[in-house]
């Protein structure tokens, strides 16, 4: 109580603001995710996902608002509110989930995000962000210098690739257009140039920019998903040959499908000669640069005008985290200009209010999470990271070699894999094993066929499991 003030009226929220109970409920919780962590680790599920369908699974949570809705009797929320949660969620943590491309958290960073939710600075400017905001341009400058850039090098964090890529389009179309097409708008014809199998993202970016479905030049790939040089040389002839004004060139690193890396140099060569923007599209497979053994595949990725890197794919750290980088740390701010003077001083540029750089106004304190990895282990952990997850698809690769009945897409470049059984419907083989159980993978369509997919996101993944998969789907043809 406040002194002078009349006794607090014990109303709905003061209750969540009492430190008791703050603390009981979090040393409870801290049981509870411990116990699931313990479970997951201890492969004690019979399924990675239950395989309840998505009406039975909406059909559940309706039914939990039907009738009077609260209050819960000296409780902050439902008694069993965190146990069905866990419970009816994707089980990441079970070293037999190898299924889409969502990092599988360092569990050590669940009680950051908690502490970030708890203070939830805002981050837009400095002052809502003095520690946070410091700490994101500290740490993408030293990453950035990491992978190859120079001093003058920088980036921001956003929430998800998806964000990354459109905001690094909108710095190119800012840099490499004739006029200002932010601040006048435009009816020029703008255009990127991207292969055939990048992801739907970038095609989206383009339209929501206005350029329409011809604003995506799909360049044919080769039979491992690799930008074609001389396709990319005819489509950009072609472009400009329609009246169009080519901005940029986008490569993967990696594809979403099959985890191709373009050939990053040839396409820095083109960018350069033909004075585009170079985007490199790594949401997925950039966390490869802090590996000495796998950084290979990036060669050329130092000559990109910007990058995007999903920390929360390879590198452990929870969704959404992306790093958007610039070889040119100023590049940034020609994404966005905003007068906003309830926010900002002036309209320079100023490093301390971040949101002069971002899509978002308020995010998520994105910073803390990569800068305590950053500053406690430098690239060591996400090199071993890497090199683990990487080698869980080579072993299945090699296995899957040893065995007649399987075919492999490719020779796994990072942690995806697909493969398929060559006389199956891999389709069907594929909703069987959800339904089944334990496994947890997925499938994609290559080239009109369907394949069977895994992303080897669980470092405790051990073979035993990768074998025990192959047994499983083996045994249920
Ligand atoms: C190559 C690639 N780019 C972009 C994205 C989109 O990233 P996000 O889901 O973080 O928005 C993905 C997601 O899988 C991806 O694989």
């Amino acid at each position: 109580m406040i002194a002078g003030n009349k006794p607090m009226d014990r109303s709905h929220w003061s209750n969540f603001y009492t430190v008791d109970s703050f603390r009981n409920r979090g040393a409870n919780a801290v049981d509870i995710l411990s116990e699931y962590l313990a479970d997951s680790q201890a492969r004690t599920r019979s399924h990675v996902l239950n395989s309840e369908s998505p009406t039975d699974r909406l059909k559940y949570w309706k039914s939990r608002l039907n009738g009077d809705l609260g209050p819960v009797d000296g409780a902050l929320l439902s008694e069993d509110f965190l146990a069905e949660v866990l419970q009816r969620s994707n089980h990441l943590h079970d070293p037999r989930y190898a299924g889409h491309q969502v990092a599988v958290p360092l569990p050590e960073l669940a009680w950051i995000q908690a502490a970030t939710a708890l203070l939830n600075n805002g981050m837009a400017i400095d002052e809502m962000g003095p520690a946070s905001g410091p700490m994101e341009e500290a740490v993408m400058q030293s990453i950035a210098q990491f992978m190859g850039f120079g001093e003058d090098s920088g980036g921001i964090l956003t929430h998800g690739g998806t964000l990354a890529n459109l905001t690094a389009l909108l710095a190119a179309r800012q840099r490499k257009s004739l006029g200002n097409a932010w601040r006048d708008g435009t009816n020029q014809k703008f255009a990127l140039l991207v292969s055939d199998q990048a992801h739907y993202c970038v095609d989206r970016a383009a339209r929501v920019m206005g350029w329409g479905r011809e604003g995506v030049i799909q360049v044919p790939t080769d039979k491992a998903h690799r930008i074609i040089q001389s396709e990319l040389v005819a489509a950009h002839e072609a472009a400009l040959s329609k009246g169009f004004q080519v901005i940029a060139v986008v490569g993967n690193a990696c594809t979403t499908s099959t985890g191709t890396f373009d050939d990053l140099e040839m396409l820095a060569d083109f960018a350069e000669s033909n004075e585009l923007w170079f985007h490199v599209d790594g949401a997925h497979g950039a966390g490869q640069v802090f590996s000495k053994t796998h950084r290979g595949v990036l060669r050329g990725l130092d000559r990109a005008d910007s990058v995007a890197m999903d920390f929360h794919k390879m590198l452990g750290i929870p969704a959404l985290c992306t790093g958007l980088f610039y070889r040119k740390g100023s590049d940034a701010y020609a994404a966005f200009s905003q007068e906003a003077h309830y926010l900002y001083e002036s309209e320079d540029e100023e490093w301390w209010n971040l949101s002069k750089r971002t899509f978002e106004c308020t995010k998520r304190m994105l910073s803390v999470a990569v800068f305590g990895i950053w500053e406690a282990h430098g690239p060591r952990l996400w090199e071993s990271l890497v090199d683990r997850l990487v080698d869980r698809a080579k072993v299945a690769a090699a296995e899957i070699e040893r065995r007649p009945r399987w075919e492999l897409f490719a020779t796994p470049k990072s942690n995806i894999l697909c493969f398929r059984l060559r006389d199956g419907d891999n389709a069907a083989l594929r909703s069987r094993l959800i339904e089944r159980g334990p496994y947890y993978i997925v499938k994609t369509v290559l080239d009109g066929q369907t394949w069977l997919r895994c992303t080897f996101q669980n470092p405790l993944t051990t073979d035993e499991d990768i074998f025990g998969l192959l047994d499983t789907l083996e045994s249920m043809h």
